[in-house]
């Protein structure tokens, strides 16, 4: 299975913009499951909760932003997951959906929110549900997810061989930890980081880049730097994440022991 990132700069507020660039840079390229960053179609930081409402749209599919989205999967015949800031009756949520031709195939709705994302976005309300496509278990966890581990290992207990992870980091710590999210799981993982800057009147943030894929045993696949536009593609076998034994007497998940971390 080919599977990657593309890392780039979304411009804020401007979805038809961000597409735009999305298709420019997938063109002539060959992928199975591609991650996008997180809210690739409005940008992270907002004057007002107003500017956030008109760059949102619903998990439909059928908003500018994921209706192109589900265009350019089905031109590849892939699944591509990526971040958005979604519009819901009761509210906006921090989201990424896994899209295929078939249009929405998972929504997630970001769990920990990040510092003034608590400001604008309605915590998550959807767990950390996992997807199938070409008989491979995926599942979605959103940048700040990364800090608490039972994000990855609940997804790794449901049968997720791969995490896809949307992000906008701003600090240094993810790319680290997203190596022992994989190996302690058993997993693979993609982070896909966005690069750039922005600034509002009254906050102003720099994106860290280096993307990454990480293997099952922890091994670095292929990442980014920090501040390029690039898509990584590399062939993985999802197999691989089904075996959990660490030594030959050591199971990752049999050798749990819940009854010793009730609190
Ligand atoms: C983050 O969760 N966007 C840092």
């Amino acid at each position: 299975m080919n599977i990657g990132f593309l890392q780039f700069a979304p411009t804020r507020l401007d979805p038809a913009r961000n597409l735009s660039l999305i298709q420019s840079a997938i063109a002539g390229s060959t992928f199975d499951m591609l991650v996008l960053p997180e809210l690739a179609n409005a940008g992270y930081l907002f004057e007002d909760y107003e500017e956030l409402e008109m760059a949102s749209e619903p998990a439909d599919g059928n908003g500018i932003f994921l209706s192109g989205l589900i265009t350019l999967a089905a031109e590849w015949h892939t699944c591509i997951v990526c971040g958005f800031a979604e519009k819901a009756p009761e509210g906006i949520y921090n989201s990424a959906v896994a899209v295929t031709e078939d249009g929405v195939l998972a929504l997630y709705r970001k769990v920990h929110l990040f510092h003034t994302e608590k400001d604008f976005f309605l915590p998550g309300n959807l767990g950390f549900p996992v997807f199938e496509f070409q008989s491979t278990c995926l599942g979605m966890m959103i940048c700040f997810d990364w800090v608490f581990p039972e994000a990855a290992r609940t997804l790794a207990l449901q049968g997720a061989q791969i995490i896809c992870h949307p992000a906008n980091l701003i600090l240094p710590y993810c790319q680290a930890a997203m190596v022992t999210r994989s190996l302690e799981n058993a997993v693979f993982s993609i982070t896909a980081n966005r690069t750039g800057s922005e600034a509002t009147s009254h906050q102003s943030l720099h994106f860290t880049g280096n993307s990454q894929i990480i293997g099952p045993k922890g091994e670095k696949l292929d990442s980014a730097s920090e501040a390029e536009t690039c898509l990584k593609i590399v062939a993985v076998n999802p197999e691989q994440a089904h075996d959990k034994f660490f030594t030959p007497r050591n199971n990752l998940f049999i050798d749990r022991r819940p009854d010793a971390y009730s609190l």
